[in-house]
């Protein structure tokens, strides 16, 4: 089977943006506690972080992180997490049945974003609290001083704001399962009041308007729309969650994915850009596509794991990921990439442990599942500008999407240093694909790297007694030979190619 990619200088989509590359870290099962925290750990730092996971993290290459939730974020009381640490109050968090210690709040986790490079993105609680209490963080967080909360944050030992730019209006608010979850017209007018109210303290704030947990939703499209006409005028982003998972063995649906976060990317610009001529507004909302992943939904909810009990960071949503789940992880990312003239930001969901790139155990190892791979080279190696390619491939059937395409790519280029790559992914289970690539317009003369992640069995993982079972690996056979790139792509596969 052949394809044929033609990678054009001028098919600029747009300049690379590093917070294309976010995760998420939720107060959820062992995201915080036994996983970037442990105190007891043998390579925790004097803040109880764990430096084994810090140097993941950054290997990992995420830069924006979404802080403290998620559902949890609709019951927090950020108080709750500042000052010191033996008056902090255990509480109940509704959202995931578990008790909270607040021995990580916003304090420590300025720190451990600082530790990881990371910028930090907040959200406020627009489920059980409202704009008095989103004001009293903000002024916490980025007043240098002078004020009550600031005074408080520097007698807490934060002498600098940590000057937070990004900022959640809630999450998930259309979502029946969310605390003080809400009607599309009672959300839209809470999130323009606050969003207006923080932009008044700060006007050069970013704030994320929730959009909906999914396209699954009986109000997706319908929600945006209602909660835009609102907020419109006071927000800059307006956030898309989705989660993807193979179903009934259907192994080929789930590989085409993308389709579906096309689909859905497609949908929100529509449904924004209406609103924005409806209110013949001169902005233009970005997406913030900030919880996104591949999660066995379906399994957990038919699992005891968030149970009656309050336990404190049970082991919940701690997904085993295989190749294939890498492969169509990959196959987003280049979506993401695709459209990233809109989707501005987005947030792999989530970071460590809870449906997580890096898991760890108490005491013991920390390793890399296979979605870690696409991810940190994608990271690494996308420069610049993000080129959209002519892809001639042939296609397969589906059951959820009818014919899909066999290939799906995108390229990057960085002008200052002529560094280029390519991401690719072939869907088929079966047959290998030979495809040549045109790079001539990129100027390249020389194949830097070529990796793939690809597996005789698509369903092996890594797991604590066989942490390093996947792993990339080279990509053989490459050939650059005037301006065209011939590579072979593996059944099954996500590969990337770097060029200068
Ligand atoms: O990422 C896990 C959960 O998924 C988040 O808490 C919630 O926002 C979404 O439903």
């Amino acid at each position: 089977t052949q394809a044929t990619i033609v990678i054009d200088r001028s098919a600029v989509v747009a300049p690379i943006n590093r917070r294309i590359f976010g995760s998420f870290v939720e107060h959820l099962g062992r995201c915080v506690y036994d996983g970037i925290y442990e105190p007891g750990h043998p390579t925790a730092n004097a803040d109880g972080f764990r430096l084994d996971v810090v140097d993941l993290v950054k290997e990992l290459g995420s830069t924006t992180i979404r802080y403290p939730g998620g559902n949890f974020v609709s019951g927090y009381k950020w108080e709750d997490g500042v000052g010191p640490r033996a008056d902090r109050p255990v509480r109940r968090d509704l959202a995931w049945h578990s008790l909270e210690s607040n021995q990580v709040g916003l304090e420590e986790f300025a720190r451990w974003c600082a530790l990881t490079d990371s910028e930090l993105m907040m959200a406020v609680n627009l489920g059980t609290r409202g704009i008095d209490a989103a004001l009293d963080l903000l002024e916490y967080a980025n007043q240098p001083d002078g004020t009550a909360l600031s005074e408080q944050r520097i007698r807490n030992g934060a002498v600098e704001p940590y000057d937070i730019r990004m900022w959640c209006l809630g999450n998930e608010m259309d979502g029946p399962w969310q605390i003080g979850h809400m009607s599309a017209d009672d959300y839209g007018k809470i999130a323009a009041r606050t969003a207006s109210a923080m932009k008044t303290a700060d006007k050069g704030l970013e704030l994320v308007v929730c959009g909906s947990s999914g396209s699954a939703m009986p109000t997706f499209g319908e929600w945006e729309r209602v909660v835009l006409e609102h907020s419109y005028e006071y927000v800059d982003y307006v956030s898309c969650h989705a989660y993807y998972q193979e179903r009934k063995g259907d192994l080929a649906s789930y590989l085409a994915s993308s389709l579906e976060m096309t689909y859905f990317i497609e949908t929100v610009k529509a449904t924004a850009d209406h609103v924005k001529y409806k209110l013949r507004s001169e902005k233009t909302i970005q997406l913030s596509f900030d919880e996104w992943n591949i999660w066995y939904l379906d399994e957990h909810q038919a699992s005891e794991e968030v149970n009656e009990e309050w336990r404190h960071a049970p082991r919940q949503l701690e997904d085993v990921y295989s190749v294939a789940d890498a492969v169509v992880l990959g196959n987003l990312l280049i979506t993401l990439l695709q459209n990233h003239d809109r989707v501005g930001s987005a947030s792999l969901a989530q970071l460590v442990n809870v449906i997580a790139p890096i898991m760890t155990e108490p005491g013991g190892a920390s390793w890399r599942q296979t979605t870690f791979f696409p991810f940190s080279v994608t990271s690494r190696l996308a420069r610049g500008v993000v080129l959209k390619p002519r892809i001639d491939a042939g296609t397969y059937d589906t059951a959820l999407y009818g014919a899909a395409p066999l290939v799906d790519a995108v390229a990057t280029f960085d002008a200052e240093t002529g560094a280029s790559a390519v991401f690719l992914v072939n869907r088929s289970q079966t047959e290998s694909i030979e495809v040549s690539i045109d790079v001539s317009g990129l100027d390249a003369t020389l194949l830097t790297e070529a990796v793939t992640l690809h597996d005789a069995d698509a369903y092996a993982r890594n797991t604590l007694a066989d942490q390093n079972r996947v792993g990339l690996k080279p990509l053989d056979g490459v050939l650059l030979t005037e301006g065209v790139l011939t590579v072979i792509l593996p059944p099954v596969s996500w590969s990337a190619l770097a060029l200068n």
